[in-house]
């Protein structure tokens, strides 16, 4: 079925509160002193515009046919408070009845509206379910007093298509954006828009059976509502394993975990995070646990898969200044991380519950956590039966360097990770034979000089995943992803007086993808390399920002058999320098 859907959301923050911002060792709030701080969402036409915040990202090739219904969802204005915003969506009466059909399958759970209280969150993470499936993690942007602020996030929502065709409980939860103090109202408008047609994407040959369309099911592994935060698992310590129960449908014949990861407060940096031995040592107060961390899933208490998770910087991050107007990679649309549990699905079809957990090594208050189960069901069976057949899942490998003396020193961390398991499904497609491995390579050097006032950070995660599924035909079928996550970072304190100090911050961020998908090895390809620096300094005073630059260049590359983008972008304390974009794959790109 050539269908997309895509999810857009429209904020405006009118009236706008100082926000806090997360450094590696110290909160701040930023501020523009000249400013009022007193805004009149009233006299906002007569102001200059919003400022408008953007993530850099490629743009969603859409089919021509459109149907976006009034009745789609919106929320506007909405006061999100502290408990989630819930409403109802319903199915656009636009859509083609038979496609409703074909899409079909009853809601599974629904719950009524929540309370609001106030349960206050430091962070301005944000969250859209979709009767508790998560569609959306983003992040705020930060907030400026006048003329306000204003941001979009467009998403790709297609492989949630089975949930769109019927009633379901839309639930939308930001963290922490009004207090006692501060009375920021943000206006939110959701909306879903349909496409029917060809979207602008070259055939797929006959591919193995569920690799060429959306799941017939998509099963919320996440908390119910009501609730007065987040649907997200909250991981408090390295000890703590949230767990949800699962009831599998018999008939599954691929089975495909996505999971939804954040990380906040004493873990927003931790990869800036001394081992604890120094922070005993020098008997000062840091986050610690070291500067790894692992998401671990389990299936009836066997790792299924891990995710070692891209560092995302959120819109107030380092320093904030940096994030005006374009925000962090990933800060306006988190990555999700999928895992194929269809070499497990032996142990699940026996129509009992199961327990799927989540933990993180070495977690330190807090991580938010869920997961999307997407199925694929035998339409012609009522059960189907399989087996594991291989199944490896060791230790991790870790390795720490630690040199110091007093506050200065050097840390080297490596660790290493292989997973993988194989295992057959017998349905009427044939019995079908999948291959799943991720590997995992992490490295981060630190190091702190001049007597612990100066850090540097300077890490690779390498992350690569795939699947082989070989039916019936002797067809075999790939799916490998090479993801590599460069980072760097430089924080430098200096003219520390009592609660007043400067802050110089260098940070070096990558998002690199290779993805390889088809029947023969390499049939859809794509590349992308997106590279944010950027360099800023600020005065602090307590927790304010005092004054300060920020500078941010992006470039943007992406090419693939579907297409290809290239942005090159820089901005200045909320002044675009540059933004050239472009869709020629001819231009600039010379990749494979
Ligand atoms: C939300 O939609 C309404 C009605 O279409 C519009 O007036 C308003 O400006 C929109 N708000 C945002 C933040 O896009
Ligand atoms: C560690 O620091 C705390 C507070 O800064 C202080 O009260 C305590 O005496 C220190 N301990 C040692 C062993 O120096
Ligand atoms: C380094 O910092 C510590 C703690 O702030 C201080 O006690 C010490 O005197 C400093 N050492 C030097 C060489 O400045
Ligand atoms: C980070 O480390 C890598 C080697 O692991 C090195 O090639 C690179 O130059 C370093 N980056 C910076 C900015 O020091
Ligand atoms: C720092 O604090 C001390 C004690 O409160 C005060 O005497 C001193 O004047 C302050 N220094 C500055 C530069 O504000
Ligand atoms: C930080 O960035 C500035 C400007 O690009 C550069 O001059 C400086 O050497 C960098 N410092 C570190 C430690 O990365
Ligand atoms: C950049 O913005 C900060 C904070 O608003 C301000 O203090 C600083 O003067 C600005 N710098 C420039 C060069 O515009
Ligand atoms: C991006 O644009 C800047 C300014 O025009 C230019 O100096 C830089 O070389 C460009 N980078 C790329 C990768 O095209």
């Amino acid at each position: 079925m050539s269908s997309l859907f895509s999810l857009l959301l429209s904020i405006l923050l009118l009236s706008p509160k100082p926000s806090t911002a997360f450094l590696p060792r110290a909160k701040l709030t930023t501020s523009d002193p000249q400013k009022p701080q007193n805004f009149h969402p009233r006299s906002h036409s007569q102001s200059p515009s919003p400022t408008k915040f953007f993530e850099v990202t490629r743009p969603i090739s859409k089919p021509s046919s459109n149907c976006l219904s009034p009745s789609s969802p919106t929320i506007s204005p909405a006061n999100l408070r502290h408990a989630p915003t819930a409403t109802r969506y319903s199915p656009p009466f636009c859509l083609p009845p038979r496609l409703r059909r074909a899409l079909g399958h009853p809601p599974r759970s629904s719950a009524g509206p929540s309370t609001c209280s106030a349960a206050s969150r430091p962070t301005s993470i944000f969250g859209v379910w979709l009767s508790g499936v998560e569609l959306l993690r983003s992040c705020t942007a930060e907030p400026r007093p006048d003329p306000g602020i204003a941001w979009t996030v467009e998403k790709d929502i297609t492989r949630y298509s089975s949930l769109l065709s019927h009633p379901q409980t839309l639930a939308v939860y930001v963290g922490n954006l009004v207090d006692k103090t501060y009375t920021g109202i943000y206006h939110v408008n959701l909306s879903i828009e349909f496409y029917f047609g060809e979207p602008n994407k070259p055939k797929m040959p006959n591919v193995a059976p569920g690799f060429n369309s959306p799941a017939d099911l998509v099963m919320p592994v996440s908390r119910p509502l009501p609730l007065n935060d987040g649907q997200w698992f909250e991981v408090q310590n390295s000890a703590d394993l949230q767990t949800s129960e699962v009831l599998f449908p018999k008939n599954v014949y691929r089975a495909v975990l996505e999971v939804y990861v954040s990380f906040h407060q004493n873990d927003e940096f931790w990869y800036t995070n001394p081992p604890n031995e120094y922070i005993e040592k020098n008997n000062i107060s840091l986050a610690g646990n070291g500067a790894f961390r692992e998401v671990v899933v389990s299936l009836d208490g066997s790792v299924v898969g891990a995710v070692w998770p891209f560092t995302v910087i959120y819109t107030g991050g380092v320093n904030p200044l940096l994030w005006r107007p374009i925000t962090g990679i990933g800060s306006f649309d988190l990555p999700s991380y999928d895992i194929e549990i269809t070499p497990f699905l032996e142990r699940v079809l026996d129509g009992k519950k199961h327990v799927l957990g989540f933990g993180v090594s070495d977690a330190l208050d807090v991580w938010y956590v869920d997961a999307n189960l997407h199925l694929w069901l035998d339409s012609r069976s009522k059960k189907t039966v399989g087996e594991l057949i291989k199944y490896t899942a060791p230790q991790i490998e870790l390795s720490l360097i630690s040199k110091f003396n007093g506050l200065d020193g050097r840390f080297d961390t490596v660790v290493k990770r292989e997973i993988s398991a194989t295992g057959w499904v017998k349905s009427s497609y044939g019995k079908i034979t999948t291959h799943f491995f991720q590997t995992f390579d992490f490295k981060n050097y630190m190091e702190f000089k001049g007597n612990g006032s100066d850090q540097i950070v300077n890490q690779t995660i390498d992350f690569n995943h795939g699947v082989y599924a070989k039916h019936p035909s002797s067809v075999v079928y790939s799916e490998q992803v090479f993801q590599n996550f460069p980072l760097y970072l430089y924080t430098g304190t200096s003219d520390q007086v009592n609660d007043t100090y400067s802050l110089v911050s260098n940070v070096t961020l990558g998002f690199n993808e290779k993805k390889f998908s088809g029947e023969k090895f390499g049939f859809a390809s794509s590349n992308l390399r997106n590279l944010q620096n950027a360099q800023g300094s600020m005065h602090v005073k307590g927790n304010l920002v005092t004054g300060g630059l920020g500078s941010t260049q992006q470039v943007y590359k992406y090419e693939g058999t579907d297409g290809c983008y290239f942005r090159n972008v820089s901005s200045r304390n909320y002044t675009v320098l540059y933004d050239e974009s472009g869709g020629s794959c001819t231009e600039r790109l010379g990749y494979f």
